[in-house]
């Protein structure tokens, strides 16, 4: 009998919690949206879509990357990183200094729920550099102790969320631009060092060949999906 009631108790709570529940989150993406739209209102405030569009497709033309579908939880550390200052990012530092916790879960959640086409890039592939990337991505260098890409990073580099961004589909100019940060160390939010390591081994012109390589490929809509 009180197991009966236990269940039944469960159930009832489930049934007024379930509805809670969908509304907040529905009410943080909201709020995510406004910020992305409009900023946060405070002085200062510059809204994300200035850079990264209302659909999160970024902006090839200033190496803005795109963030459409991209995990939440890697959204938010990126965010809390560049807050802390351990994430380099020398264009979006002042702007999301002002964000607080619950402003950066929203965002973060709106952005990871938002799709965008892959827009055009700054150039056409090269193709030369987009054979030695593809290599590189999918075999790796072992001669100078280079994983494949796509061991962390997910089948052509579509994503292992919540820790591995998607780099497939990203813009040239923001992928050749983090590998460089890694390689002379002013990235440095990566766990245990390991796309320092990894950028750094690599000479300049293999640097260009893998962002070339996933820079023409198609993004993927969600982190860790195939198309
Ligand atoms: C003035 C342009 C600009 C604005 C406004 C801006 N960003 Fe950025 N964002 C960038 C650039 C450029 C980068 C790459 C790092 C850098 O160079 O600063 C970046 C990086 C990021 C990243 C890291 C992406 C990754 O793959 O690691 C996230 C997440 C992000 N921005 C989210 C936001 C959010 C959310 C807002 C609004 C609150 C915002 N950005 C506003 C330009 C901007
Ligand atoms: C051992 C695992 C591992 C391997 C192998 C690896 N990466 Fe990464 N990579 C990571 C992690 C983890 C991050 C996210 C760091 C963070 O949290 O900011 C990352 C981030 C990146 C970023 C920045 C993405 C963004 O949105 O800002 C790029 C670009 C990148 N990796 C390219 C590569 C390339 C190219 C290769 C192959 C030559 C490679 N990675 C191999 C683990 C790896």
């Amino acid at each position: 009998m009180t197991f009966v009631r236990r269940i039944v108790s469960t159930l009832i709570l489930s049934l007024f919690l379930l509805p809670t529940m969908t509304v907040h989150a529905e009410d943080l993406l909201k709020r995510g949206k406004r910020i992305a739209e409009k900023g946060t209102g405070s002085p200062g405030s510059v809204a994300c879509m200035e850079c990264h569009r209302l659909n999160g497709g970024g902006m090839p033309s200033i190496g803005s990357p795109r963030i459409a579908g991209q995990a939440s939880a890697y959204i938010e550390h990126e965010i809390l990183g560049v807050q802390k200052g351990t994430r380099y990012a020398p264009v979006m530092a002042g702007v999301v200094d002002n964000l607080s916790k619950k402003d950066i879960r929203s965002v973060a959640l709106y952005y990871a729920s938002v799709r965008s086409p892959k827009l055009p890039d700054v150039s056409p592939p090269d193709q030369p550099l987009v054979a030695l990337g593809k290599h590189i991505a999918q075999k790796g260098l072992w001669k100078k102790n280079i994983p494949a890409c796509v061991l962390c990073h997910g089948p052509d580099g579509r994503g292992i969320p919540p820790h591995f961004p998607y780099i497939e589909g990203q813009n040239k100019g923001y992928l050749l631009r983090q590998l460089v940060s890694f390689a002379f160390l002013k990235r440095k939010d990566d766990p245990q060092g390991l796309m320092r390591g990894i950028a750094r081994r690599l000479s300049q012109r293999e640097r260009k060949a893998v962002a070339e390589y996933f820079a023409s490929l198609t993004p993927p809509a969600v982190a860790g999906r195939g198309r």
